[in-house]
């Protein structure tokens, strides 16, 4: 038993998908939640520059006595989960093999897209990720930084929204993927926009959903399971902004949550 927090950090508002994901399968557990809305967005930063960011969040959640860190980032699970692996004492879990993991065993046709950041879209780690599972899949990369903005903005499900997801995953309709991947943690939030674009034959795959199970395993495996007490209490986060980031966290979390700026550069 550890009664200690886990520690859930982003670039902004999407580590949240990944949090919902996590109050779902681990209702038991105390999260910490940090979102560097100050810098976001991390999809067209530097590699040196994500890992530098990524260090100031991780060691920001330490100062919280954290006992896992979920990194619910894909550009900074890319740029610095080996990084963090190494140099912190307690685990570290990224999105992108948990991401690539689902949609392996999902697809039937072997042709999987992925929609993600600048960043992650150029460093291949999803093509990689997967042909490491199996080398017969065909992957079909698209970066979509524009969808950040979008979700950070709060805007949805509007007119202007469902235009751009559109133009930019028209793509797909060449190609014939039968499964897309939200390589980006914010892309949850526009799940039903993408899934409109893409058409009901193409099932979305949210990395964070593989993760928490792979998070909830991991603390079987090392007993650092909560005791049930019935008085889990998480604590939100934010470097900038804080009146739209809680107004989303608020809906998507159901939570009556506050949210509180810090400074951790
Ligand atoms: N949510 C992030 C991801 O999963 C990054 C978005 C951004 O800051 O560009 O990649």
């Amino acid at each position: 038993m550890d009664n200690r927090p886990i520690g859930f950090m982003d670039s902004g508002v999407g580590g949240l998908t990944v949090v919902k994901s996590a109050k779902k399968l681990l209702p038991n557990e105390e999260i910490i939640f940090i979102g560097d809305e100050a810098r976001m967005p991390y999809g067209p930063r530097p590699t040196e520059e994500v890992v530098e960011f990524s260090r100031q969040m991780a060691s920001f959640l330490m100062t919280k006595n954290i006992k896992a860190l979920v990194i619910a980032c894909n550009t900074a699970t890319n740029a610095a989960l080996d990084v963090l692996q190494q140099e912190l004492p307690i685990p570290v879990i990224g999105v992108i093999k948990p991401g690539a993991i689902a949609a392996a065993q999902e697809t039937k046709n072997q042709r999987v897209g992925v929609i993600a950041t600048l960043g992650t879209i150029k460093s291949n780690a999803y093509p990689e990720a997967l042909s490491a599972i199996n080398a017969t899949l065909q992957t079909y990369p698209v970066a979509s930084q524009e969808f950040v903005e979008l979700a950070e903005a709060n805007e949805l499900h509007t007119v202007k929204s469902q235009k751009i997801i559109d133009q930019k995953l028209a793509p797909f309709k060449q190609n014939q993927i039968d499964t897309l991947i939200l390589g980006c943690t914010h892309f949850p939030l526009l799940e039903a926009g993408i899934q409109a674009a893409v058409g009901p034959n193409v099932t979305l795959v949210d990395p964070g959903v593989e993760t928490v199970r792979q998070l909830t395993e991991i603390l079987a495996e090392q007993d650092l399971q909560r005791e049930e007490d019935g008085k889990v209490v998480n604590q939100y986060y934010s470097t900038g902004s804080i009146e739209t980031f809680g107004e989303i966290a608020r809906t998507l979390l159901n939570e009556d949550l506050s949210v509180e700026k810090v400074k951790i550069d």
